[in-house]
């Protein structure tokens, strides 16, 4: 599951829009039907239909018995004969049974039962003796099981619809030689993968078989097809729309694909293409929204590929490996709007080209290899950019060059070399009219002061300068940006206090001052209730760790390692509810916290824990962390035992200060529990039994303390190195060499009963390796295998649809049509 995991974990922008692209777009009232009356069998019909169905918004309340029912919500009549001809039911919240009373309604020829949830059941086979429906929308409606042969006897069928259902599949597509009038077919996210070859199926058997000559939308994203993307595909020269996207498709993409002469849009994103990618693709003259990105194509693309797309707006060419290789003075026959080129080779040369474009508002050239200085005109070529992602290239920089038009939003040059003084940048009034909600400059080399300069600067949302060149104190004047969520001053060089000023930043959820000089925690943190992270590491405070810090009941990840921290541990711990509370339902929403939306990007949060004693960064998964780090202080007294109440927490870290008394004896309680570390205290007393109850413990350290007695059994605790528990002189039972009996008649106690010899069975070291990644990947592995869960996150999303968002398994759907 891990590796499957790896795979699918590449993220990408996403631009939401609801899966409905159905050709139709009749905004009808039930006003609007005329006076003719409705027909008494298909008011039957429908009355029968309304009871097997569930209904629980009441939005059929209109379809009565004493009202015509021409004039029902969602139903509309042939003006002439009063036959009902289409259903509009794409409520959102209908479910049950579908009547076979629908097969009364001879003349229905619309048929849209989409987005609404029928539990997994599967798509009602009499739809296929339907005979006069031309348009039917099943999209995103919970159905599952196989796709039923019959709906090949739809032979007037144009329109049909069953993408991001749950689980739905085919066992073999000659049925849909029936289909003779098929237009748009939409198979999104079903499962063809039993039918790998069908599109060469299509071009061997004569073509009467699949009579898709007609066919100009095809949507078979995420479908598990493989092989090579057939040639034959060339030949449905109406296609205006083709996703292959999501699949496992490899080799090269067939050049005759140059032959789609009317085709806007396609998708050739995640898949295996390795191969050429052949210059045909740049005589698709209408061609609008082209992506290519996430395959390991190696291959060199060059102005030819683009030499007729004079009407591409959205290029996604993101993680391919591929070389852009175009002149210097190249000027492309587009203007894009949204360039996508993350991990492409761009450079060591800026890309001049760019100063052609100038409807771009999107430009992510991240990692492309930039290097040198970044060309005069560029800043002021920004003027209607909203996103700007240049980190992690070499673009040498004065900060002080920079200049931000009122139009950009973010501001990503991380990782680069831009040098100078931050105040001059913060200060200089040619950018005092920012409206910049995002601003990531870390690992660069900006110096000097935090400058008074904030008030400028208060649409700031997200602001990071870790890992530059700062000294100073956190100015006073920083309690300006009110709309500050995220703060990240990490590893620079700031000393003093954190001012009581911060505190009217309110909204930040996130604060990262690891790795400086600062002073004490001060007592104020306590009123910063929308605190998710709080990582103090490694940045010289002293004093107590205050009580206060127990209302932040959101914290997930409290790191104050490695400061000289004195005092005990605070005592309230188990009001931070966020570690207290399971979190059932709200896993996979969680899912989204830390990513945060923005016109046409999202903005990842990346922080550096040490979950597990060695720092790592943690991105996408930062959300999933529940961690407390106080290692290498100087804590006394002893763990309060209501830290057990910390039924969700994965990683504790209490190792290296001078804890006393016993180890809680409910740690048991902690069962999502991952990594402990008590490590270098002075804790004594025995182990309690109840550790045998955590599962999911993959890493256990228990060394140099004053421990006694027998290594309780389990799976998990003799799976671990003896070196876990040494330098606990009176310790004794497996993993550790030292016999128990012994041990057990000096302190005068009678065994417990034989000493299980069960751990040198090799599967119990299996089973801790399960045990742990199952726990780690459980909550989103969850979300992708799953697919209940997927549905119903499809499903949240689907509600929010003016958000933008990132996630693994949606992409980028950008059609007007
Ligand atoms: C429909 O009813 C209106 C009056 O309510 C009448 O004026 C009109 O002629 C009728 N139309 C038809 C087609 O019967
Ligand atoms: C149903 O679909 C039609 C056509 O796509 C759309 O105009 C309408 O808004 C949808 N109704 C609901 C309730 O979503
Ligand atoms: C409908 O389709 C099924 C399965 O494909 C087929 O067996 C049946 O003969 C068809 N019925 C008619 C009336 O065409
Ligand atoms: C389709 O494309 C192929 C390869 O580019 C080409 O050989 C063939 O002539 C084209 N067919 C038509 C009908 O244009
Ligand atoms: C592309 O990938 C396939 C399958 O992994 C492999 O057989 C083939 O050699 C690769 N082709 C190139 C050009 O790398
Ligand atoms: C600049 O952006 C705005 C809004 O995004 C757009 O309406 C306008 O056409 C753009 N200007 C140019 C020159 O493309
Ligand atoms: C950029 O714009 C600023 C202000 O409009 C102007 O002062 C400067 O000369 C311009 N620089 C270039 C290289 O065009
Ligand atoms: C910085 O960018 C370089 C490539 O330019 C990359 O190799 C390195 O991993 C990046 N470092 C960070 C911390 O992202
Ligand atoms: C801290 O910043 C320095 C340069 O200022 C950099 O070399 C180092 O890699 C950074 N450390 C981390 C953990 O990012
Ligand atoms: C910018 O690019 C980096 C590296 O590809 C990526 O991690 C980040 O999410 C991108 N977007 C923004 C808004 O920073
Ligand atoms: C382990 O958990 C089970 C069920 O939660 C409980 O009944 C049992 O007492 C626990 N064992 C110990 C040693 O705490
Ligand atoms: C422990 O000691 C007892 C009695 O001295 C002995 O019977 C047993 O074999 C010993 N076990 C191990 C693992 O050495």
């Amino acid at each position: 599951m891990a590796a499957s995991f790896a795979t699918l974990h590449v993220l990408f922008l996403v631009w939401f829009l609801p899966a409905t692209f159905s050709l139709s777009f009749f905004f009808f009232k039930a006003e609007s039907i005329s006076n003719v009356s409705c027909y008494e069998k298909d008011k039957q019909a429908l009355l029968t239909l309304k009871r097997g169905l569930t209904d629980h918004e009441h939005v059929l309340s209109s379809w009565s018995d004493r009202k015509d029912c021409c004039i029902w919500d969602g139903v509309l009549c042939d003006k002439k004969t009063g036959r009902v001809s289409e259903l509009h039911l794409n409520y959102s919240s209908l479910g049950g049974e579908i009547s076979g009373s629908l097969l009364q309604l001879e003349h229905l020829n619309y048929l849209d039962l989409s987005t609404n949830d029928f539990n997994c059941t599967p798509i009602p086979t009499f739809l296929g003796s339907m005979y006069s429906l031309t348009y039917l929308d099943l999209h995103w409606a919970n159905f599952c099981g196989l796709i039923p042969h019959q709906l090949g006897n739809l032979s007037s069928l144009r329109d049909l619809s069953l993408g991001d259902n749950s689980d739905l599949y085919v066992d073999n597509l000659r049925w849909m030689s029936g289909l003779s009038a098929i237009q748009y077919l939409d198979l999104r996210s079903s499962d063809l993968h039993k039918e790998v070859d069908w599109l060469q199926i299509m071009s061997n058997i004569p073509p009467s078989i699949f009579n898709l000559e007609k066919l100009e939308y095809l949507s078979l994203y995420i479908n598990k097809l493989t092989e090579q993307i057939p040639e034959a595909l060339g030949q449905l020269k109406h296609l205006t729309y083709l996703d292959l996207g999501y699949n496992s498709f490899n080799g090269p993409i067939p050049s005759s694909l140059g032959n789609l002469s009317r085709i806007r849009t396609l998708f050739l994103n995640q898949n295996q293409l390795n191969g050429t990618i052949p210059k045909s693709l740049g005589l698709l003259s209408k061609l609008e929204t082209l992506y290519i990105g996430q395959n390991p194509f190696t291959c060199i693309i060059d102005e030819g590929h683009f030499r007729k797309l004079s009407k591409l707006k959205i290029l996604y060419m993101s993680e391919a490996p591929l070389s852009f290789n175009v002149n210097s003075n190249w000027v492309p026959p587009f203007q894009l709007d949204y360039a996508y080129m993350s991990s492409t080779k761009i450079g060591p040369n800026f890309p001049s080209w760019l100063q052609s474009q100038r409807s771009l508002s999107f430009l992510d050239m991240s990692m492309s290899g930039i290097s040198g200085k970044a060309p005069g005109w560029f800043w002021n070529w920004t003027s209607n950019v909203s996103v700007i992602n240049f980190s992690n290239n070499h673009i040498e920089c004065d900060v002080s060059d920079i200049f931000l038009s009122s139009t950009v939003k973010v501001l990503n040059i991380a990782n680069n070399s831009f040098y100078g003084p931050i105040s001059t940048f913060l200060c200089q009034k040619k950018i005092r009219k920012n409206k910049l909600a995002v601003l990531d400059v870390s690992n660069n080399l900006l110096s000097g002061e935090l400058s008074p300069c904030w008030k400028y600067w208060q649409s700031l949302i997200h602001l990071n300068l870790g890992s530059n060149n700062l000294v100073g104190r956190i100015p006073y004047s920083m309690g300006a940006l009110v709309n500050l969520q995220s703060l990240c001053l990490q590893n620079n060089s700031i000393y003093g206090d954190m001012p009581l000023s911060l505190k009217k930043c309110s909204n930040l959820e996130l604060i990262d001052m690891g790795d400086n000089h600062l002073s004490i925690i001060p007592l104020w943190i306590g009123e910063m209730t929308n605190l998710k992270v709080l990582r103090l590491r490694s940045s010289e405070f002293k004093g107590y760790i205050p009580q206060q810090i127990c209302q932040l009941s959101s914290l997930r990840v409290l790191d104050l390692a490695n400061n000289s921290l004195s005092g005990s541990i605070p005592n309230c711990l188990k009001n931070i509810s966020a570690m207290a509370l399971p979190y059932s339902y709200d896993r996979s929403l969680s899912y989204m916290s830390f990513f945060y939306s923005y016109v046409y990007v999202s903005y990842v949060e990346n922080v550096q824990l040490a979950p597990k004693g060695k720092e790592m960064e943690y991105k996408e998964n930062l959300n999933l962390v529940r961690l407390i780090d106080l290692s290498s202080n100087n804590l006394s007294g002893s763990i309060p035992a209501e830290i057990s109440d910390l039924s969700v927490l994965r990683f504790l870290n209490l190792s290296r200060n001078h804890l006393m008394g016993m180890i809680p004896e409910k740690i048991g309680n902690m069962k999502e529990l991952e990594s402990i570390d008590l490590s270098r205290n002075h804790l004594s007393g025995k182990i309690p039994p109840s550790m045998s109850n955590l599962t999911f413990l993959g890493l256990l350290d228990l060394s140099y303390n004053n421990l006694s007695g027998r290594i309780p059994s389990s799976t998990q605790l003799q799976s671990f190195d003896a070196v876990k528990y040494i330098g606990n002189p009176q310790l004794c039972g497996d993993p550790l060499p030292k016999n128990c009996t012994i041990e057990e008649q000096s302190l005068n106690r009678s065994p417990i009963g034989s000493v299980e010899d069960d751990s040198k069975n090799s599967s119990f070291y299996i089973g801790m390796g399960v045990g742990f990644s199952t726990g780690f990947w459980a909550i989103c592995g969850a979300l992708f295998f799953n697919r209940t869960w997927r549905h119903a996150y499809f499903r949240f999303a689907n509600e929010i649809t003016d958000w933008i968002y990132v996630t693994t398994m949606i992409k980028m759907n950008l059609l007007k049509s």
